[in-house]
C-alpha cells in the first residue's frame, strides 16, 4: 500500500535534489505536463541520473502519452535498474496498456532487467479512460493500480472546475469499483493543487479515503505528512480494532456470530474490517 505519490518535475534540478529528503512512499518523476517541450529531451537525462542515485526510493516516471512524439524515447531513455515502473497518462483503452506492457517487456530484455517487474500505473483522466477503466485495470499483470487525474478529466468533460467535487463523484467511485473488480490494489486519487491550504488538503484526503482510494498524488513537500497521516490508521482506530477482534473471537468461541460493543453490533464484515486495520498497522510497522 502506497499512500503518498509525489510528483517531481523532471527538468527542475532544485526539486530533483530534494528527492533524497522526501518521505513520500513513491516518487513520480514527471516528463509530461510539468516539462515544457524544449526541455523534454534534457529532462530524461536528469531523471535517469536522479533515479540511479536514489535506489532506496520507489521510483516511477510519468512518461508522455502514447500518442505523443515523446513516448517511445521517454521509455528508452529512463530505463535503469532502480526504476519501479511508469505512470502512463491519458490512457483511453485496454490497447494502450497492451502496447506499453509489450514495450516494457522488450526493454527489460534489452537492459537485462528482471522480467515482468516494471509496473504500469495508468492515469485515468478522460471520458474514454473512465468508460474503459475496468478493461484497462485488467489489461496486464503489470498494472499495479489505477490513478485519477481530475484536472484533465474536468477539462475533457467540460466540467466547471470550481466546486467540481460533486461532479467527480461518479468517476471516483467507478475507479474504486473497477480496481476491486479487477483484483487490483485500490486506486490513487488526484492532486490537490492549492498546496498552502493544509486544512483543505486534509479534508480532500479524508474524502479520498472514504471513497476507497489507497492514497493521493501530491505536488509539494508540505503535503506528504498530511496524506501519510490520513491514510494510516490512528492509534484510537487500532485500539478499537483490537477490542472488536478480541470480542468477536470470544463470541465465536461461545457459538455466537453477532455481539455488541458499546451499543453497536459486531458481525463478520465489521470484524473483517477491524482485522484489515490491524494487518495494515502491522505492515506499516515492518516497513
Ligand atoms: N518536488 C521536490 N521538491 C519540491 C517540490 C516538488 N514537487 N515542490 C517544491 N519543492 C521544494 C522546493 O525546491 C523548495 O526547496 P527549498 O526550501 O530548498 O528552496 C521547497 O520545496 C519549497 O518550495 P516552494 O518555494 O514552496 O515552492 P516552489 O515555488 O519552489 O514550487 C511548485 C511550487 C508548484 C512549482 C512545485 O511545488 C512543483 O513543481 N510541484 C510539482 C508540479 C508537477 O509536477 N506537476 C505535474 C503533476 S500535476
Ligand atoms: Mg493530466
Amino acid at each position: 500500500m502506497y499512500r503518498s505519490w509525489m510528483f517531481v518535475p523532471g527538468n527542475n534540478e532544485k526539486h530533483l535534489r530534494k528527492v533524497k529528503d522526501l518521505t513520500a512512499d513513491v516518487i513520480i518523476y514527471d516528463l509530461e505536463d510539468a516539462v515544457p517541450d524544449e526541455r523534454k529531451v534534457s529532462a530524461r537525462v536528469q531523471v535517469k541520473e536522479t533515479i540511479a542515485s536514489r535506489s532506496e526510493k520507489v521510483n516511477f516516471v510519468r512518461v508522455n502519452a502514447l500518442d505523443t512524439r515523446y513516448f517511445i524515447d521517454d521509455l528508452h531513455e529512463v530505463m535503469t535498474e532502480h526504476l519501479s515502473g511508469i505512470m502512463l497518462p491519458k490512457v483511453n483503452s485496454r490497447d494502450d496498456i497492451v502496447i506499453a506492457a509489450y514495450l516494457l517487456g522488450q526493454l527489460e530484455e534489452k537492459h537485462q532487467l528482471p522480467k515482468g517487474e516494471l509496473a504500469i500505473v495508468p492515469l485515468i483522466e478522460t471520458a474514454k479512460g473512465l468508460e474503459n477503466a475496468s478493461d484497462i485495470a485488467k489489461a496486464s499483470e503489470r498494472v499495479l493500480c489505477l490513478s485519477f487525474g481530475a484536472e484533465d478529466y474536468t477539462l475533457d468533460l467540460n466540467i466547471e472546475p470550481a466546486n467540481a467535487e460533486e461532479a467527480l463523484t461518479y468517476a471516483r467511485s467507478k475507479l474504486v469499483v473497477a480496481s476491486k473488480a479487477a483484483d487490483k490494489e485500490a486506486p490513487i486519487d488526484s492532486v490537490y493543487t492549492d498546496f498552502h491550504n493544509e486544512a483543505g488538503l486534509e479534508q480532500a484526503a479524508l474524502a479520498s479515503k472514504r471513497y476507497g482510494f489507497q492514497g493521493k498524488l501530491l505536488i509539494h513537500p508540505k503535503q506528504i505528512d498530511i496524506v501519510n497521516r490520513v491514510f494510516s490508521p490512528t492509534d484510537e482506530q487500532i485500539a478499537e480494532a483490537k477490542r472488536i477482534v478480541e470480542l468477536y473471537e470470544a463470541s465465536l468461541q461461545k457459538g455466537e456470530g453477532a455481539v455488541q460493543l458499546d451499543g453497536k453490533m459486531i458481525d463478520v464484515p465489521i470484524a473483517e474490517r477491524a482485522k484489515r486495520i490491524l494487518a495494515y498497522a502491522e505492515q506499516e510497522q515492518t516497513t
